[in-house]
């Protein structure tokens, strides 16, 4: 069995294409509906009742093109409203959560920075998962505003992000973290600087991969594997202003086949 309909993806803005690119690779062939809530970025300084209302508007756009699954590409959204949107929603819906446990499992001095934002960070579901999956490691929390601001405007390589970044991340490089967790979808866009920060002796890691991997698992799982080899296609969607995010896209997307980006208001 085979099912043509599209992946949604979304996030707050622009930080989801960091695990969009992951899903890419792994998923060539299948379409990708994508939608940016820039108008209402960043998340990570909101309510979390807030948050859960702008996701439920948004995976409620996603589920009008059919999609057989929804990716929430964005810790911030996850932590704040993934149980909610699983019971509003009677679709498979596959959430991040910062990468704590396999951090916990990597460190050889038994210490990690976590790198968040502040609604991250305050979550019951991140303090769960330290509780559950840390054990003795100690982790070191760092919230980074400002950060997805720069990323929103495809600034990943210019001297104030990296000023920014010295500064969240010279407390932990002072604190002799071996691991640094990229707990939110925009930082994995920023990790060549990251990197180059830290040094490396320092682990950087995030969970785009596995939630790849996870979001192909389902697939299979619930025979939803789109057939054939034809080069998936991709749409995206903003609140925001379609220009700027649609020049972020396209320094941020890594498939060569850009495409415009259609202002949605939701
Ligand atoms: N990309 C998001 C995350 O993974 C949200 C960032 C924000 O909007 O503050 O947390």
């Amino acid at each position: 069995m085979s099912n043509p309909n599209p992946i949604g993806i979304f996030d707050s803005g622009v930080g989801g294409i960091s695990v969009m690119n992951e899903i890419r690779h792994l998923l060539p062939s299948e379409d990708i509906i994508y939608y940016a809530d820039s108008a209402h970025c960043p998340y990570g300084s909101k309510d979390p009742a807030f948050i859960r209302r702008r996701i439920k508007n948004v995976t409620g756009f996603l589920t009008g093109f059919k999609v057989k699954i929804i990716v929430a590409a964005c810790n911030t959204a996850s932590i704040a409203g993934l149980d909610f949107l699983r019971q509003v929603f009677p679709l498979p819906i596959v959430g991040m959560e910062p990468a704590v446990k396999p951090a916990a499992a990597i460190t050889q001095n038994g210490k990690v920075g976590v790198m968040a934002t502040g609604v991250t960070l305050a979550g019951n579901r991140f303090h769960s998962l330290v509780s559950r999956f840390a054990g003795n490691t100690e982790i070191i929390t760092v919230p980074c505003p400002g950060l997805v601001e720069r990323v929103e405007m495809g600034l990943i390589n210019d001297p104030e992000t990296e000023r920014l970044l010295r500064k969240f991340l010279d407390p932990l490089i002072t604190s002799g973290v071996d691991t640094v967790v990229l707990g939110c979808t925009h930082y994995p866009l920023l990790r060549p600087l990251v990197e180059l920060i830290v040094g490396p002796d320092v682990a950087v890691i995030d969970t785009g991969k596995a939630v790849a991997r996870r979001v192909a698992q389902v697939l299979t799982d619930d025979n939803l594997l789109k057939n054939g080899t034809d080069c998936g296609r991709e749409k995206f969607f903003t609140s925001g202003n379609p220009d700027t995010v649609g020049r972020a896209i396209s320094i941020l997307w890594a498939s060569p086949n850009a495409n415009e980006v259609k202002q949605e208001m939701l």
